[in-house]
């Protein structure tokens, strides 16, 4: 409802709420590690619906909840009547007045933004096919626990111009960064968000270009949840498009490299990244636990005062 603070996309918090969000994931990682008991939220509910697969989303959030003395709910649309059509403004109302957080993974952007609008209850966006913002939070976390402030860096983003690449393009705003994205001509990422961020955000469609000085080089799948029709012929057109230690030579010297995975090995990242002892991968999927702790912390307290 009107003073519900959701968690849509980076833009619903300000940069320095998103600052200190990343300090107190930092922190809470370090409790975690220490065996400190974090359970400040006993018999809070979490209800998560789940539209699209998941591994780490979906266990970060049920172990994170669990963690904070809570307790989640998985809610598939097949065995809800959301899948039998059941109005998404109705679902909301009805699920908010019985739980205390949602968590969303679905297609289109406008549903969490539907349920948010009837929710008395923090929403929080787990994957829409326009913004991945949780997995921000874990790569933002990640890479500023090794490398300090982000602030005046430059990141290369390769691949697909979409709902990570998006996420970036807000990343780059409230982290104060600049982007350069190496996509293939067609596979840009939305237009009007283009257009907004240009003080900051360039396409460059050769990746070699693109990557030059880069502090940070990202990428990820080229066919996304809901494009697996087009795998093949993605492919074929995404093939010049790999992260592989040819491409991190041109980057800056102590340039790291992420992936929110899944990945596929020898297509958008080689398997000698993916496998280098030193990559931050495995560390950035861990990250999502801790972020996501110190988000669900931060909307409950928030929406409690
Ligand atoms: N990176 C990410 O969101 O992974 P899952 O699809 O496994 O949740
Ligand atoms: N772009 C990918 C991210 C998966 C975490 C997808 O939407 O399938």
């Amino acid at each position: 409802m009107a003073n519900t603070r959701h968690f849509l996309t980076l833009l619903d918090f300000s940069p320095s709420e998103l600052q200190q969000l990343i300090q107190r994931a930092i922190e809470m990682k370090r409790e975690h590690r220490a065996g400190t008991d974090q359970r400040a939220f006993p018999g809070t509910v979490l209800a998560m619906i789940f539209a699209k697969s998941s591994t780490r989303t979906r266990v970060s959030f049920e172990a994170g909840i669990a963690q904070l003395g809570g307790q989640a709910m998985f809610l598939s649309p097949q065995d809800t009547q959301l899948g039998r059509g059941e109005p998404i403004e109705d679902s909301a109302r009805v699920i908010s007045s019985m739980v205390d957080i949602v968590v969303i993974r679905t297609f289109g952007h406008d549903i969490v933004q539907r349920f948010a609008a009837h929710s008395s209850v923090p929403v929080i966006n787990a994957l829409t096919d326009s913004y991945h913002p949780c997995q921000l939070l874990a790569d933002m976390q990640t890479w500023i626990e090794h490398r300090g402030d982000c602030a005046g860096k430059r990141v290369c983003w390769v691949g697909d111009g979409n709902n990570m690449c998006q996420s970036y393009i807000n990343a780059a705003r409230q982290f104060d960064f600049e982007l350069r994205i190496a996509c293939p001509p067609g596979f840009e990422p939305d237009s009007a968000l283009l257009q907004a961020n240009r003080d900051r955000v360039s396409i460059e469609h050769d990746p070699a270009v693109a990557a030059q000085g880069a502090d940070l080089v990202v990428t990820d799948v080229w066919a996304s949840m809901g494009q697996e029709a087009e795998q093949l012929e993605r492919a074929r057109l995404f093939a010049p498009y790999q992260v592989n230690a040819e491409l991190m030579s041109r980057a800056a010297s102590d340039a790291l490299y992420m992936h929110c995975l899944p990945a596929h090995r020898g297509e958008e990242i080689s398997a000698e990244l993916m496998d280098a002892p030193d990559t931050v991968i495995w560390e950035e999927a861990e990250n999502r636990l801790h972020a996501q702790k110190a988000l669900m912390e931060t909307l409950l307290l928030l929406n409690r005062s």
